[in-house]
This record gives C-alpha cells, sequence and structure tokens, in this order.
C-alpha cells in the first residue's frame, strides 16, 4: 500500500500549476456522450477518479480516445449498453452522473445504487425526485436505478435539499426533454456553471446555473464540440491552506479567483496576507495566525471540501476556533488523526472546537477520505519530524502528481510503498 513520508518544518514557497477541477470534469464526460458528435475536452486533471469514469464511459460503448494526459476525445454514438456496472460505481459514485446523461439521451439508464462512503450516507433521493418529476419511472431492484420513460417532459422542480449532484444529473436529463424545466433550490457551485456552460457549447439551452433558479429548454440533439474544464478550487484551496499552514508564501496559478473569495476571506481573517491577480492568487503567512469560525456551506459559502484543509490550518491558530460543517454528517474523522500529532480538538456532534497549540509532532496517520488524507499531508509538512500518511490512494483519486507538486514547493515529501524505502528517506533527511 502506497504511503506518503514527510518531514516537516519547512515553509513552501513558490508557484504550483493547479489542474482542472474534478468535480466539474467527471460530470462533463458523463454529458459528453449524449451527443453522436465527437466532442473534445481539455484541461482534465488526470487522476484515478477520471480515468475510472473514462473506462465505465468505453465500457458502455462510447468511442473514448485520450489525446493526451489532460485530454480526452468521446463520441457517443457507439453506446450500446445504458447498464453502468456496479464495480464502477463502487470505485467512484460520480459514475451516477451516467444516469441523468443516458435517461436524457435513450430515455433508459441502469446504473448501480451507490452507497455511503467515509463523510456520511449521501443519499440520492433528489436525483430520483427530479428524474420522476421529468416523467421517468425510477425503480430500485437489485441494488440498481433503473430508470426509463416514454419521453421525458419539461416541469418546474423545488429541490428539498441544495445538492450539487442531483442540480447536475436532473440539468443533463432536462437538456434533452420536451419542453422547460425550471429548477429551485439548486446547488451554485462553479462546477455546475461549467456543466451547464458546456452542455450549451453542444447546443443545449440552459439559463441560470450559478443562481437559485436554472431554466432548460430540452432540445432533440447535442453536436460536437471542444471544451476546457475551469480550474480546481479546491486544489488551489488546498495548497493556499498548506501556505499559511507552513507560514509559506505560495503563488497558485491558473485560477478564477473569485471562485476562491470564501477560502481569501478566512485565511485574511486568520491574518495571512492574499494578493489577487487575473489568475493567480498569492497567499503569504508569517506565523502567529488567529482562531476564527466557519461554518460550511453550499456555493458561495465556505466549501465542505476545504473543510479538513482549514481544520489543519485552525489547529495551529491560536485561540479557539470553531469549526461547523453543516453538509456532510461525518467529515471530522481526520481530527482524531490530526489529535494524534497533537492537536487539541473537542467533537461534539457537526461541530468540532479546536484549541490551537504551538507545533504538531510527526506521526503515522491514515487518510480517512481525499480531502482529509490532503489535509493530513499539510499538517505532516507543518509537523516537527517525520510523518507518515496510509491509504494514499484517497488523495491519488482528486489531486494530480500531488507531491511532485508539495516538493517543487520546498516540501520534503516522498511517496514509499516499502520499510526498506522508508529507512532510505529516513538516512536522506537525517
Ligand atoms: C459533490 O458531491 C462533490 N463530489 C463533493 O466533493 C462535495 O463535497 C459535494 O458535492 C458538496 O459540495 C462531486 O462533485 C463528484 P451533494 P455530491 O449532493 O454531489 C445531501 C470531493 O472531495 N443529499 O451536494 O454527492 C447529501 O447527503 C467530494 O471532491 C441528499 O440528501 O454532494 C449532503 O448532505 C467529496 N439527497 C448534501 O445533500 C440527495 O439526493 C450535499 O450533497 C443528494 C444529496
Amino acid at each position: 500500500m502506497e504511503q506518503y513520508i514527510i518531514k516537516g518544518g519547512n515553509p513552501l514557497v513558490g508557484e504550483v500549476e493547479i489542474g482542472g477541477a474534478k468535480n466539474a470534469a467527471l460530470a462533463i464526460l458523463a454529458a459528453a456522450i449524449m451527443s453522436d458528435e465527437t466532442v473534445m475536452i481539455d484541461n482534465l486533471p488526470d487522476v484515478n477518479d477520471i480515468n475510472v469514469l473514462l473506462d465505465a464511459i468505453a465500457g458502455i460503448g462510447a468511442m473514448v480516445h485520450r489525446v493526451d494526459r489532460h485530454t480526452v476525445k468521446i463520441n457517443g454514438k457507439g453506446v450500446t449498453s445504458v447498464d453502468i456496472e456496479y464495480d464502477y460505481i463502487k470505485k467512484i459514485r460520480a459514475s451516477y452522473y451516467l444516469l441523468g446523461a443516458l435517461l436524457g439521451k435513450y430515455k433508459r439508464a441502469e446504473v448501480a445504487l451507490p452507497g455511503g462512503c467515509n463523510i456520511g450516507s449521501r443519499p440520492i433521493d433528489q436525483h430520483l425526485k427530479g428524474f420522476r418529476a421529468l416523467g421517468a419511472d425510477v425503480e430500485i431492484e437489485h441494488g440498481k436505478i433503473i430508470a426509463e420513460a416514454a419521453k421525458l417532459v419539461g416541469k418546474h422542480i423545488y429541490f428539498d435539499v441544495v445538492s450539487v449532484g442531483a442540480t447536475i444529473n436532473v440539468m443533463m436529463a432536462a437538456a434533452m426533454a420536451e419542453g422547460l424545466t425550471i429548477l429551485e433550490n439548486v446547488a451554485k457551485e462553479p462546477h455546475v456553471v461549467d456543466v451547464a456552460n458546456f452542455l450549451n457549447s453542444m447546443g443545449a439551452n440552459i439559463r441560470g446555473a450559478g443562481t437559485d433558479v436554472i431554466r432548460i429548454r430540452g432540445v432533440q440533439k447535442l453536436h460536437r464540440t471542444e471544451y476546457s474544464v475551469i480550474p480546481d478550487q479546491i486544489e488551489a484551496g488546498t495548497f493556499m491552506f498548506a501556505a499559511a499552514a507552513t507560514q509559506g508564501d505560495v503563488t497558485v496559478m491558473n485560477v478564477i479567483p473569485k471562485h476562491l473569495e470564501a477560502t481569501t476571506a478566512k485565511l485574511l481573517e486568520i491574518g495571512c496576507e492574499v494578493e489577487e491577480f487575473d489568475d493567480a492568487v498569492r497567499v503569504v503567512s508569517k506565523g502567529g495566525l488567529k482562531c476564527t469560525h466557519v461554518k460550511t456551506l453550499p456555493y458561495p459559502g465556505f466549501p465542505t471540501d476545504m473543510q479538513p484543509q482549514i481544520g489543519v490550518t485552525l489547529a495551529l491558530c491560536e485561540g479557539t476556533s470553531i469549526i461547523t460543517e453543516s453538509i456532510f454528517e461525518n467529515r471530522f474523522k481526520y481530527l482524531d488523526e490530526l489529535a494524534r500529532m497533537g492537536a487539541n480538538v473537542k467533537i461534539e456532534g457537526n461541530s468540532a472546537t479546536i484549541e490551537g497549540v504551538e507545533k504538531f509532532s510527526g506521526a503515522r496517520v491514515s487518510a480517512p477520505d481525499l480531502r482529509a488524507g490532503a489535509a493530513l499531508c499539510i499538517a505532516g509538512l507543518a509537523a516537527e519530524g517525520i510523518t507518515i500518511v496510509d491509504d494514499i490512494v484517497y488523495i491519488q483519486r482528486g489531486y494530480e502528481r500531488f507531491e511532485e507538486k508539495l516538493r517543487s514547493l520546498g516540501a520534503v515529501i516522498e511517496k514509499v510503498s516499502t520499510e526498506k524505502e522508508i529507512r532510505k528517506f529516513m538516512l536522506k533527511v537525517s
């Protein structure tokens, strides 16, 4: 099992290129099969989740041609099956975006029901509510969702919960329904807007993405397009908090500063200097950071995917911070690992009280999920001594060349998988 081994203490300094947004790319790849013409998508992050979804898309018969690590051509004309096997869903929940894409185009889809994951139960009732409202029969049989419709007809749909996945999935199905669909109480994340823009570049008629109401006029066909995925605001924020936690000076390149406003606001609140450029943001921390409070909310609020990263940073800020996780019910597991590095934390339900400490001491920790894994690496970078992070397969699902990018900023970090490699690292750094 691969691990990261880190020698903490170096401030991160320099510039780092941010890749394409994983959570936009996953939905865009699924939507790409809705055309019978060739679609080219670039600025894809080269991460495991993307590669698994491309396998699933090829698995149902679509043409998938990897032009390079960050560019793919897809043609949905060859799709012969609307049945997405469980092992794809087990590997990556976002395969469920194929539900909306296949239902929209073929009026039928069979996708294994995604399970929960490490951060919560993550039901998909709102996705199914939307499909049913558009006129689909949706049954769950033997762990599979079977959705089909003689035709899909536009409807006025009000989501009970603000859900990124449900907003995107139902938007995709509605893009090829008949008539006008109005979606209310929708998610407004940048990646929702990116998927809407992608669909519109294929000839869809979607207005209002990024606002509280999305209006979709269904079309018969979607055509070829070339599209570039937006930068990943969560990868960018991860490096921004790494700069804060290590008293560094990091500029994240190829970003959209507006997408980072909630992160920037919190960094300023705790005492970092933040400078915004057209497509870059610079974060400088000279230490002496102060506590603050944060509540995760749907966009434009503070993103839940940045909660572990700010949690690690606040654990090194003077004073008492409080984090309220309002999106997922089980997203504080990393704090137990952080306590083993010397953090002073107390979890009560969906809030965590964090008393800042002077420093962390390196330890062997385990990554409970993607963002928590990245956050524990930040803790290791700031800690005194050696930290080993297990289960980094989670981190590799969503961060491209994570250790290489950190090393380019001065981090002492390597990917290892044997005791011999660990001993070699220890000799090298001692
Ligand atoms: C997306 O998950 C992201 N994943 C998550 O990022 C992110 O944390 C989340 O949005 C929130 O921003 C992808 O885009 C692939 P939701 P999603 O539906 O769509 C409840 C990462 O680290 N809910 O917005 O599954 C749900 O339980 C991942 O990249 C329902 O109740 O999230 C949660 O409490 C982790 N019924 C809340 O809504 C539903 O039908 C928000 O979930 C759907 C969701």
